[in-house]
């Protein structure tokens, strides 16, 4: 069976990496992919967000089953398209995957069906948001409505901040058309989980949950970042833990995403914040998160191929998926000055050098003229390990990730140092 994956990244790495090991996989092709993906599959040179592209690229290819992994081809709808065409699809909707796309249908919807997520309002108006944010009591979340690449959230300690928040999203447009509409929302602390379960519109997989670092240096400090780091499971997560996200949050979800004619397929990542009145949810994503892929996809013990096609014929029911015991941390290696500006092209050396049993999975990396793997990217590797613990993964991933190196490459030390976190 021929799959053909879209998206670039880590995540769509480690997905081409899992579903080559089923015995029934032919040929992988990656759009647009990367020089990890070029080791096992084929790289076709079409944009993620290239929805025409992709249809054709796709038409050209015998193809049995397509996997899209970013959110942009998703909202967009290139579900809907291949599936009208007849093809099995791995993703929701254009119409389901509005959870993640639009923040303000996202809180609708929970409030709609008390979902427990932190309470806020919903504004198109501009002035009429900062009379709210001028009589609101601090600090404030202020969410853009559309994708931005997890950019669009700004959580404000003062009202100044709040404001220019505002202006940036509202009037200067900094995210474009997501800005049309602002969230603010109520601050919540506690300890942040990402919790993913697979479903087939109707059976909702139980959950296999990471801990995602989005602050760019160590202590989580400095700007939020695609995701520097991850581990899963989690040392504080707890079967009563799970069961209470489970039936509060992800199974309503998904029966009530099916009743509003909204049938949700595919994995659903929830960004969840633990507070001390419960599980709340932050966002929702329509796809498997990165760098949380890199550490859970390592754990599934099933065939993915075979989760994948049970969702696409409505049979997840009879897979029961089962999730090594084992810890996986993941330590995503970026080029410097990534979040901001950063330089490509720099050849990456020591990818060989790394122990047997080390997965590095390739985000911003392609091949030069000359053959050799060279940085094309923000995040530019995840190097992962498995061990019988938190700490034995950690210190794998550390033990190894030094024989790699670009010129300024920039990773965090203290990705799942269980301890400090
Ligand atoms: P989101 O893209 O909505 O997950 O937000 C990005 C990050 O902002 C989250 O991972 C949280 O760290 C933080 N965040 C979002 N919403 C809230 C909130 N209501 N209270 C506290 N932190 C939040
Ligand atoms: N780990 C954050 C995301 O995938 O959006």
């Amino acid at each position: 069976m021929n799959l053909f994956i879209v998206g670039g990244g880590a995540r769509e790495h480690t997905i081409a990496w899992k579903l080559a090991q089923s015995p029934r996989t032919g040929n992988i092709f990656v759009a647009p992919g990367n020089a990890g993906t070029g080791q096992i599959a084929e790289n076709i040179p079409v944009e993620a967000s290239d929805i025409e592209g992709l249809m054709q690229a796709i038409a050209e290819r015998d193809v049995q089953l397509v996997v899209v992994g970013p959110e942009i081809p998703l909202s967009k709808g290139l579900v809907d398209r291949l599936m009208k065409k007849g093809m099995a699809v791995f993703g929701p909707t254009g119409s389901a995957a509005r959870i993640e796309a639009s923040k303000a249908f996202s809180k609708d919807f929970m409030s709609r069906h008390r979902i427990p997520s932190a309470s806020s309002r919903t504004f198109s108006d501009y002035n009429e948001a900062k009379g709210y944010i001028e009589s609101s009591a601090f600090p404030l979340v202020i969410k853009a409505d559309g994708l931005s690449q997890g950019k669009g959230v700004i959580i404000a300690a003062k009202m100044e901040e709040a404001v220019s928040a505002l202006d940036s999203i509202m009037l200067q447009k900094k995210f474009g058309d997501a800005g049309n509409s602002v969230i603010i929302e109520e601050f919540l602390s506690g300890r942040e989980l990402s919790a993913f379960t697979f479903t087939d519109s109707h059976f909702v997989s139980p959950l296999v949950t990471a801990c995602d670092y989005k602050r760019i240096h160590d202590g989580n400090l400095g700007p939020n970042t695609g995701g520097m780091g991850s581990y899963s499971p989690p040392e504080f997560y707890t079967p009563v833990m799970g069961n209470q996200i489970y039936n509060t949050i992800m199974y309503p979800v998904i029966q009530n995403m099916r009743k509003e004619n909204r049938p949700y397929k595919g994995v659903l990542y929830g960004g969840l914040m633990l507070t001390h009145d419960g599980p709340k949810v932050l966002e929702f994503n329509a796809r498997f998160g990165d760098p949380e892929t890199q550490v859970i996809l390592p754990r599934l013990e099933n065939d993915l191929l075979d989760v994948m096609l049970a969702i696409t014929s409505d049979s997840l029911k009879q897979v029961h998926l089962e999730w090594s015991n084992k810890s996986c941390v993941g330590v995503v290696m970026a080029s410097g000055g990534y979040p901001g500006k950063y330089q490509t092209g720099y050849p990456i050396s020591g990818l060989d050098d790394v122990d047997h049993d080390i997965m590095v999975f390739h985000a911003g990396t392609k091949l030069n003229s000359q053959g050799k793997v060279v940085t094309d990217g923000g995040r530019v590797l995840t190097v992962v390990a498995t061990g019988n613990s938190i700490e034995e993964a950690r210190s794998r991933v550390y033990d190894n990730i030094g024989r790699i190196s670009f010129k300024d490459c920039y990773y965090r030390k203290d990705i799942a140092l269980v301890s400090q976190t």
